[in-house]
């Protein structure tokens, strides 16, 4: 059976079937996938089994690989991760092993925001694997930031274009303040990269809204307040449910996403329960 890509009825995302992707892809199907993947942006496999090194080994069919924020960032205490695995994985997980967290975003809401924007050239893509999953609960939605930026009215739009936005290191993306940094007075004092907010995709040469996150973020040459207020207004357009699709996990599941153009979310679960994801991530570009 052939490769076969069905979109999803949504803002967003497609479902890949007919693919073992633990196994050699030829060319002909890595360049397949890449298409679907830039029209589409999220891409669902379901009913997969990789190992850490089959995950990485799938990534790197669409690039070279890039560290997960514990290593970019070197945070001071370390991720908590196993000792026996690859340091490119970044494991998302509540688990708590012998005191110790296993992995990141424990159990809580993760709002919307991108993967890593809190450096200067944020990963392209992240790819993650469902290896453990409560009965409910943690479903993942994305957002089409193409759409999104394509529905801004005109007279908004015009207020940002050609503005950066600085992307808060701070906080993780549920809200906690990291270990190796201090709270901040305002947003415009947090540390952090700026990024334009309207940035041209380097792949598919499409312009894409780059929010990073809403938490501490600040538009440049804005009194913090009016800062605050036209990002208010841009997100309450851009969670409207058009825009978006939830996706709810299976076990085996793998979704890659292009981080360039998407924002995504997790809802909380029940803390008493198991997740544990896997993922891996892609080396980016400076966002122009
Ligand atoms: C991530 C993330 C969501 C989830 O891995 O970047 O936001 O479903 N995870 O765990
Ligand atoms: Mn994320």
């Amino acid at each position: 059976m052939s490769l076969k890509i069905t979109p999803l009825d949504a803002g967003l995302g497609a479902t890949v079937s007919n693919i073992d992707i633990s196994k050699p892809l030829d060319a002909g199907t890595i360049a397949a996938l890449r298409r679907a993947w830039l029209e589409h942006i999220v891409l669902v496999f379901h009913d997969q089994s990789l190992s850490d090194p089959q995950l990485l080994d799938f990534t790197r069919y669409f690039g070279e690989l890039e560290y997960p924020p514990y290593k970019l960032l070197n945070y001071s205490q370390g991720s908590g991760q196993k000792a026996d695995i690859p340091v490119e994985i970044n494991v998302i997980s509540n688990v708590i092993e012998d005191g110790k967290k296993i992995g990141q975003l424990g159990n809580s809401e993760a709002k919307w925001h991108t993967d890593t924007p809190f450096v200067e050239q944020p990963p392209s893509a992240s790819v993650l694997h469902a290896l453990e999953l409560p009965p409910s609960g943690g479903n993942t939605s994305f957002m089409n930031m193409y759409a999104v930026l394509d529905a801004l009215p005109p007279a908004l739009r015009a207020r940002i274009e050609g503005r950066r936005c600085k992307h808060d290191v701070s906080h993780t993306s549920d809200g906690v303040l990291r270990h190796d940094y201090e709270e901040s007075k305002d947003a415009s004092e947090c540390p952090g990269p700026w990024h334009p907010i309207v940035r041209t995709h380097p792949e598919s040469d499409r312009k894409a809204l780059y929010l990073g996150k809403r938490l501490y973020a600040y538009i440049e040459g804005l009194p913090v307040a009016k800062s605050e207020a036209v990002l208010d207004e841009i997100w309450d357009i851009a969670i409207r449910p058009e825009f978006t699709c939830e996706h709810v996990w299976r076990m085996g599941d793998v979704l890659m996403w292009d981080n360039r153009c998407a924002m995504h979310r997790r809802d909380e679960f029940d803390g008493t329960q198991r997740r544990i994801m896997h993922r891996s991530q892609l080396k980016g570009e400076i966002p122009v």
